[in-house]
């Protein structure tokens, strides 16, 4: 199956983020990935939920947040208000991570856990039951533009046998190019983000980009 392709607005011009918005959609992206950062659970700060309320009326695609916040329960009714469709939070971003994910249900968002490269998939185990979306990480957070650690494709197969039949989607992101996404959908990854790999050579080369990480 042909993955979903989720670009990173990390990567987009911020000063013109509608026009961004419409370009890449127009060019086929499936999701809109936001990478929301604190300076303090990554060493990055970027935007938070009055940009990504800004953002909303310029496209109807799925907004998966990608929350790089510590602690990130004080915020999760805004990014909800914001209009984020799912929310995901890191496994190390507070104390209660079953507590956590439930307040995301219960704002009726789709609920989603990432693990750093150095997280082992145990952390998820008695949590299938209330996620939506696992959502691995291929770099270690708080940039974009870095390279891809290889033994995230082990670990997606570890993952998707660990979730079996249960309807979990499992999302890559860091340093994604057409090269490893193929190995990465062949072990069970079904999204896929992208920020150098989707944004590069501007508006006109979104479409080609978008296409050639999708494998079409
Ligand atoms: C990293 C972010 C990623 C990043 C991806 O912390 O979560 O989404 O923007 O960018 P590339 O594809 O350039 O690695
Ligand atoms: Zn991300």
């Amino acid at each position: 199956m042909a993955p979903l392709i989720a670009p990173s607005m990390l990567a987009s011009d911020f000063a013109n983020l509608a026009t961004e918005l419409q370009a890449v959609t127009e060019a086929g992206a499936d999701w809109i990935h936001l990478d929301v950062m604190d300076g303090h659970y990554v060493p990055n700060i970027s935007f938070g939920p009055a940009v990504i309320k800004a953002m909303r009326p310029h496209t109807d695609l799925y907004f998966d947040a990608h929350l790089m916040i510590a602690p990130v329960d004080p915020y999760l009714a805004e990014f909800a208000d914001a209009g984020c469709n799912g929310i995901t939070i890191h496994a190390e971003a507070g104390p209660h991570l079953d507590r956590s994910l439930q307040a995301i249900r219960d704002l009726g968002c789709d609920v989603g856990v990432s693990l750093n490269p150095s997280t082992p998939i145990d952390v998820i185990r008695w949590v299938l039951d209330r996620i939506d979306l696992v959502l691995l990480m291929s770099v270690n957070p708080g940039f974009g533009g870095q390279s891809f650690i290889p033994s995230a494709v082990d670990k997606v197969a570890e993952l998707a046998q660990m979730i079996g039949d249960r309807p979990i989607r499992i999302e890559v992101d860091g340093g994604i190019n057409p090269d490893n996404a193929t190995d990465l959908v062949a072990a069970g990854a079904s999204v896929l983000v992208a920020g150098s790999a989707a944004f590069r050579g501007g508006p006109e080369a979104y479409a080609a980009n978008i296409k050639a990480l999708r494998g079409a």
